[in-house]
């Protein structure tokens, strides 16, 4: 079959790589890819929310099925568009509708839904600007730090964790006042819950699930998870502390009642789920939703699946994915991600990489890269370097040595990745 995959980062890179060896596949296009991505298949310099591009791409190229990698085209209804048009309904998207997006699309549904299918998450409150002083009497009422989320996508920057209670009400003002534009015109508060968090994805049909590989990632710039918040930094699979008994409670109180809940409310979901967990004492609790998988996790979580992953996709689009089980490789994955100096604020951009030819017991998953004469550096995340190995320490020494190879100006990455698992 001839697959279309939407994206261009890392996430993108590894699911392309894993989808180019299994014998079910013909052509594979990236729509618009990096330069990873243009040695697996065909990049097509089309945006992931032009979707009328892609599906005249999909007419043009004979595509039998969409994979999509990131969440706005999802939230912005890439499979509604699909299956309004009668040329495109009958070529399978993986990822939502819109409805089913909207778990990461607005928290405020996000958050009803959890409430209403007995989700463990933390206490919360939705505001707009006519409901201010309830929002402030809520904030009064929790202990400090205070937790603000704009409702709708903002780019991973619409969370805000303030120490003092009169800098939340004012905070609360700002965000109500378009900080984040229509994605704060609500914002919830929440009550902060203390533990460490971990990544864990399932794969659905709508019916049953797939439980992927756990991850953890790190989501600061500085070493001691310090400074600001980035795309990912590096990640860790399998998640030690993730055991049976903590993922037995996963599945029982968050997975089953998850996918359960969106049979109840009519929402057909073909799709990952990423659940963005907290561990607190041993309970998990939901932190987020999202309606993909997790980048940088994906380039820990896809090394470590042996399956065939187009089998897995057309098991999804089929609804007989309970046929399937999985073939994990049990050892660890550890992915670095080495980015541009500067990043998360402004950098550079073009810089020559140098040496990716020579980086031997790793794998290099591309996330900002682009082609002209030779690779270039295109984006703050450059590249992914990942490494398995029978322990932590000896995947991560792997991808810390080809991170050493590898070379551009600025190169920066964190030394201390799965820090606080060891
Ligand atoms: P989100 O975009 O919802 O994942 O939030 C971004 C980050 O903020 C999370 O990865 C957590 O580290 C932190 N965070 C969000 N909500 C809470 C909460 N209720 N308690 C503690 N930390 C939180
Ligand atoms: N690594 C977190 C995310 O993909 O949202």
């Amino acid at each position: 079959m001839n697959i279309l995959l939407i994206g261009s980062g890392g996430r993108e890179h590894a699911l392309a790589w894993k989808m180019r060896v299994s014998p079910l596949l013909d052509q594979l296009f990236i729509a618009p890819g990096n330069a990873g991505t243009s040695l697996l298949g065909q990049n097509l310099n089309i945006a992931p929310d032009d979707f009328s591009a892609i599906g005249k791409a999909v007419l043009e190229y004979h595509i039998d099925m969409v994979v999509v990698g990131p969440e706005v085209p999802l939230v912005k209804g890439i499979g509604d568009y699909f299956l309004n048009d009668p040329k495109l309904s009958g070529v399978p998207i993986i990822g939502p509708t819109s409805r089913g997006a909207q778990l990461e699309g607005s928290k405020e549904f996000a958050k009803q839904f959890m409430l209403a299918h007995n989700i463990p998450t933390a206490r919360y409150l939705a505001v707009t600007s006519d409901t201010i002083d309830e929002g402030e009497r809520f904030l009064k009422k929790l202990k400090a730090p205070y937790v603000l989320k704009a409702d709708g996508l903002a780019a991973g920057k619409g969370v805000l964790i303030v120490e003092d209670l009169n800098e939340a009400c004012n905070q609360l003002r700002v965000m109500l006042g378009g900080q984040f534009g229509k994605a704060s015109e609500t914002v919830i508060i929440e009550e902060f819950l203390s533990g460490i968090e971990l990544s864990v994805f399932v794969i659905t049909d709508g019916h049953s699930y797939m439980l992927l590989p756990e991850a953890k990632d790190y989501k600061r710039i500085g070493e001691g998870d310090t400074g600001l918040n980035t795309g990912g930094m590096g990640a860790i699979s399998p998640v030690p502390f993730a055991d049976e008994e903590f993922m037995g409670k996963v599945e029982e109180r968050i997975i089953r009642p998850t996918i359960e809940g969106l049979n109840e409310e009519g929402i057909l979901y073909k799709g990952f789920i990423f659940f963005g967990l907290i561990n607190v004492g041993g309970d998990p609790f939901v932190i987020e939703y999202n309606v993909r998988m997790g980048d940088p996790e994906t380039e820990v979580v896809i090394p470590r699946l042996r399956s065939d992953l187009v089998e897995i996709f057309k098991a999804v689009a089929a609804g007989n994915l309970k046929d399937l089980k999985p073939t994990i490789d049990s050892r660890t994955a550890a992915t670095v991600m080495l980015v541009s100096g500067g990043y998360p604020g402004s950098y550079e951009k073009g810089k020559n990489i140098l040496s990716l030819d020579h980086v031997e017991g790793s794998i290099v998953f591309h996330a900002g890269t682009t082609i002209s004469n030779g690779v270039i550096t295109s984006g703050g995340r450059v590249l992914a370097i990942t490494s398995l190995g029978n322990s932590i320490d000896e995947a991560l020494e792997k991808s810390y040595e080809n991170a050493k190879v590898i070379n551009f100006e600025n190169k920066y990455y964190r030394k201390d990745i799965g820090f606080d698992l060891k």
